[in-house]
């Protein structure tokens, strides 16, 4: 099971919750990533945690202000990069051009998507994973897993019926270890979540919690 903690643009302390993120990945043998903003790539990965981009734009060098260069993230220390989450939307052909990018510099890949459509439109550009996160849920606390099951396993068949060997993860409103088994028992290898470690009082008891029943 693979979880990211994407850190959004929250007023957390991205240094302590990637040391949090990396300790407790260490204890458990989960793998967990976190994607914190890109101005702080540098810092984050040199905790030692699988580090991850937000975003990367869909440019190569060149005359881009305020792009983030998919170059930039890579020699930052980021591994993966998300892209098209529904706080960041691109057109299709961004999102290819992001993926290519990408690709370039060797980051793998997790296209988000609003539901099993849109997730069978994006897993035909060939990321390494997708995931679906419906917008409604995101940050409410009440889990895609539990909430919309049918939304998680129309996903896995609509990613499989392009690609067999495609990982989906699902998001949105996930924070709890019950959650993480429930997303695994409806085909999902990964879960994105966000504010259940990053608005948490405690970021260590809270990823404890996430992979206790793992
Ligand atoms: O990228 C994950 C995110 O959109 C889910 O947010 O706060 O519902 O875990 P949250």
């Amino acid at each position: 099971m693979f979880v990211l903690v994407n850190l959004k643009a929250y007023p957390c302390d991205p240094i302590e919750i990637a040391e949090a993120v990396r300790d407790v990945s260490d204890a458990s043998g989960v793998d967990i990533a976190v994607a914190p903003q890109t101005a702080h790539l540098s810092q984050v990965a040199e905790t030692g945690v699988e580090t991850w981009g937000q975003h990367v734009s869909p440019v190569e060098h060149g005359s881009h202000t305020g792009s983030t260069l998919a170059e930039a993230v890579a020699d930052a220390g980021a591994t993966g990069t998300m892209l098209n989450h529904s706080e960041n939307r691109l057109k299709l052909a961004d999102i290819d051009a992001g993926l290519a990018a990408a690709e370039r510099v060797g980051l793998d890949t997790t296209v988000c998507a609003n539901n099993p459509e849109q997730v069978g439109a994006v897993a035909a550009l060939g990321p390494d994973a997708v995931a679906v996160e419906p917008p409604e849920l995101i940050g409410t606390g009440t889990p895609v897993s539990k909430a919309d099951p049918d939304i998680v396993t129309d996903a896995v068949a609509a990613a499989e019926a392009v690609d067999e060997n495609i990982s989906v993860f699902c998001g949105a409103g996930i924070s709890t270890g019950e959650d993480l088994v429930s997303a695994r028992e409806l085909g999902a290898e990964g879960v994105l979540l966000a504010s259940g470690v990053a608005k948490a009082d405690d970021p260590i008891a809270a990823l404890e919690d996430l992979v206790e029943p793992l």
